[in-house]
């Protein structure tokens, strides 16, 4: 018999936000389904976690779950009315949503933060390692992060968080991991966890973003750990407490990741997500450099 550890096949993907950044637009709409160009930013999440071979993806909703539900479902009103006027394009548009993954919901119920989010997936992912996808980080799929994060975990066990070094005044919008190196240089070990450091208490530049690999293991720890910082639960705390003792479900390693990302958090972000991304665009890019060039130029 070959002792293999279960491979990672599910995702997760706390939805249940207010969004009240983007109010009024969230009022009655999940920021989740805010567009990023053409397409709600939930669904670049979801097509990532699809690309690292993640087919069965679980929501953690809460209000407003329904638009969510309605995307990743299929609309036979629309699709008919495409295929009567025989516009085969934006059929296999409107289908690639419904085609994408098994797509799974679960409500939160009073959100109690992160850790709260990620511990109402327990009861469906069971004892198997899985991935974790925050909505408001896009990573471009040309620079492809969460396959290295399984490939890691699949190596070494335990948990994957992400890590981008940023500036040190920026650290205290993130999780910060205090790092040790490690043989591959795109790897560290994780000695420990700081959710939102002050300035001047940030082990390192290393901020956590948006996507990890645990160890299920984690559902234990997030069972006992107190609300933290901003009286949430939050999921660096119980992922600092298996970075300092591994012996309860593994090492924490980190990918520290240099590819592109876009932030969506705020509306600042998001806009530069979306000029970015535009200009990246086949389809759209040229002109849209091209005018963005001229505009700059002429204008400010
Ligand atoms: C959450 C996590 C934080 C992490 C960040 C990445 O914070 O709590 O550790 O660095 O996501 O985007 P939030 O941005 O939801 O406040």
């Amino acid at each position: 018999m070959t002792d293999r550890r279960p491979g990672v096949v599910k995702a997760v993907i706390p939805a249940a936000g207010l969004g009240t950044r983007f109010l009024p637009a969230t009022k009655a709409t999940p920021k989740e389904m805010l567009p990023v160009i053409d397409k709600p930013a939930i669904q670049y999440v979801v097509e990532e976690a699809v690309a690292a071979g993640l087919e069965d993806v679980l929501m953690v909703t809460g209000r407003n779950k329904r638009a969510l539900e309605d995307h990743f479902d299929r609309n036979y009103e629309l699709e008919h009315a495409l295929g009567r006027k025989g516009d085969q394009q934006r059929l296999s548009t409107v289908r690639e949503s419904s085609d994408l993954a098994a797509v799974h919901y679960v409500r939160q119920g009073d959100p109690r933060g992160l850790g709260h989010a990620v511990l109402a997936a327990a009861a469906h992912v069971g004892d198997e390692p899985f991935a974790v996808l925050l909505g408001d980080d896009l990573i471009d799929p040309r620079d492809p992060l969460l396959a290295r994060m399984i490939e890691v975990r699949e190596a070494l066990g335990g948990s994957v968080v992400a890590l981008m070094e940023v500036a040190p005044e920026q650290i205290h919008l993130y999780g910060c991991a205090a790092v040790e190196a490690t043989a591959d240089s795109d790897v560290v070990r994780v000695t420990g966890l700081m959710e939102k450091p002050a300035p001047g208490e940030a082990p390192s530049r290393y901020a956590v973003i948006g996507r990890y690999v645990l160890d299920p293991e984690v559902f234990e720890v997030l069972r006992r750990t107190p609300p933290g910082r901003g009286d949430e639960i939050q999921l660096t705390d119980a992922l600092q407490e298996l970075a300092v003792r591994p012996e309860v479900g593994g090492p924490v390693h980190g990918v520290v990741f240099t590819g592109r990302r876009y932030d969506t958090g705020d509306r600042g972000d998001y806009l530069r997500a979306i000029v970015r991304l535009a200009c990246e665009r086949e389809d759209l890019g040229p002109d849209f450099r091209a005018w963005l060039r001229d505009w700059v130029r002429e204008e400010l």
